[in-house]
């Protein structure tokens, strides 16, 4: 271990724990319970989806967020150095390295979807988008998103608000922001869901959500998808829970916090699911159109619900307010290792990383004009980046942390969390070594054919 770059400098930290359950939630809700899990789910059946996708949360999200929290809150540093203070071996560290890629990765081509959210929350306020007929929301949009320069101007709009944010720090930035938007977010989704479910023929659309069909449990592609989804929507292995535990102060509990979080996201993504459904089945939309859903089949919906336009305005502030919330700790992630292991100040590491990420995710949205033929078995750019980082870069290094904590590091890792001695722990124990490691290992080989 070089000891030369892992310098002690008084480290920042949350007021108190409900600070960091509500800046955690913050960072897990975002654009994955909203705009990625309505189309994953529709896409792969709904409710036999979602009986999966809660399988993936108890069984591999709860264990890892708590494998990874019990690092960053023990060592106390980024998501990389956090792994090199407690690991000799080098792959380890692999683990930790992964996820500020893959967090990076995705902040490329997530901020460009952020920055479609922002756009259409103008176009609802403004009422432009209302002047369109229900049937010009697919032209809209297509014709909206492959224009070389207006996504790009509103995704950099993205940046420059996130940066803000990250620039003033863990607790007058990151914090603040988190208790001021993440209650309200959780106030509007609710009121979505109870005027999606109170709407005129929202029984299909809840029963696509909430009555599986257990047939489909046979195809190999639910599996990943739920997976991905799982890592996707809880930021699991891309060093989020390192970093925020690294800011929490030892004297208080993770188990209960880490489960706070799973719990608050995974609410999230099925009420938001309530409010979209119902709506796209009374309307006889199809809910597999892919990651165009909330962007073409919502606003048509919106266009003809009663009070629509006003609901329409805030699910689209929603959208914006909730990728804004969960790019910050995608920015936050990157900046805390590059302010440890360059030096930089906070400012100076967040605008360069935001910079950084900008020009990164403008091929993503180029993508879906200029390059549109640039393909890969059917994905386009964003949506291949996607892929790659969510199916595969953060199971893996997923699967690294399990490893680590459950055959390296288990005995410093209970009393971290204090569950030493308590069936709770062994059993968060063996799922590390055992259940984590091989349901990815699983899933991976199913999805190439060789189970
Ligand atoms: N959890 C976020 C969501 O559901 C997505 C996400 C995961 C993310 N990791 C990230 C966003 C890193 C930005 C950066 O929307």
């Amino acid at each position: 271990m070089s000891t030369e770059n892992v310098r002690r400098t008084p480290r920042e930290q949350w007021r108190s724990q409900t600070s960091f359950v509500m800046a955690t939630i913050g960072a897990a809700v975002g654009l994955g319970n909203i705009w990625r899990f309505s189309y994953v789910a529709g896409e792969n059946g709904g409710a036999t989806f979602l009986v999966v996708y809660l399988g993936a949360i108890l069984l591999i999200g709860l264990p890892l967020a708590l494998a990874e929290a019990a690092i960053g809150r023990h060592s106390q540093y980024d998501a990389v150095a956090s792994y090199r203070v407690i690991a000799r071996e080098r792959i380890w560290i692999g683990a930790g390295a992964l996820g500020v890629i893959g967090s990076y990765l995705i902040m490329c081509f997530y901020l460009v979807i952020a920055g479609w959210a922002l756009k259409y929350f103008f176009g609802a306020v403004s009422g432009i988008l209302w002047r369109l007929a229900a049937r010009q929301y697919g032209h809209y949009f297509d014709a909206f998103v492959a224009s070389p320069w207006e996504p790009v101007a509103w995704q950099l709009a993205m940046v420059i608000l996130v940066v803000a944010v990250v620039a003033r720090g863990v607790r007058g930035g990151i914090e603040r922001m988190a208790r001021a938007v993440t209650p309200v977010l959780a106030v509007i989704v609710a009121g979505l869901a109870i005027y999606g479910v109170a709407h005129q023929g929202a029984g299909r659309g809840l029963s696509f959500l909430f009555a599986p069909d257990w047939t489909r449990l046979l195809g190999a592609d639910l599996y990943l998808a739920a997976l991905g989804q799982a890592f996707f929507s809880l930021s699991l292995g891309m060093g989020l829970y390192v970093t925020y535990g690294s800011y929490l102060g030892r004297e208080h509990r993770l188990p209960r916090a880490v489960a706070a979080v799973a719990a608050g996201d995974t609410l999230m993504s099925i009420v938001a699911g309530m409010a979209v459904f119902p709506a796209v089945f009374a309307f006889g939309l199809d809910p597999a159109s892919g990651p165009s859903l909330v962007f073409v089949t919502l606003p048509q919906v919106f266009l003809e619900m009663p009070a629509g336009r006003a609901f329409g305005a805030l699910f689209f502030f929603l959208l914006a307010a909730a990728a804004l919330s969960a790019s910050i700790s995608g920015i936050e992630i990157p900046t805390a290792y590059a302010m440890r292991r360059l030096s930089w100040s906070r400012q100076r590491s967040a605008i360069v990383v935001g910079a950084t990420v900008f020009v990164g995710g403008v091929p993503a949205s180029l993508g879906f004009g200029l390059w549109a033929d640039v393909q890969w078995e059917h994905r386009g750019i964003l949506e291949s980046m996607d892929y790659i980082v969510s199916n595969v870069i953060l199971p893996l290094g997923g699967m690294l942390t399990a490893l680590f904590v459950g055959w390296r590091w288990a005995k410093p890792a209970l009393r971290e969390t204090s569950l030493e001695g308590t069936i709770m722990g062994v059993a968060w124990i063996w799922s590390l070594r055992a259940v984590v490691p091989l349901v990815i290992l699983a899933i991976f080989m199913r999805a190439v054919g060789l189970i």
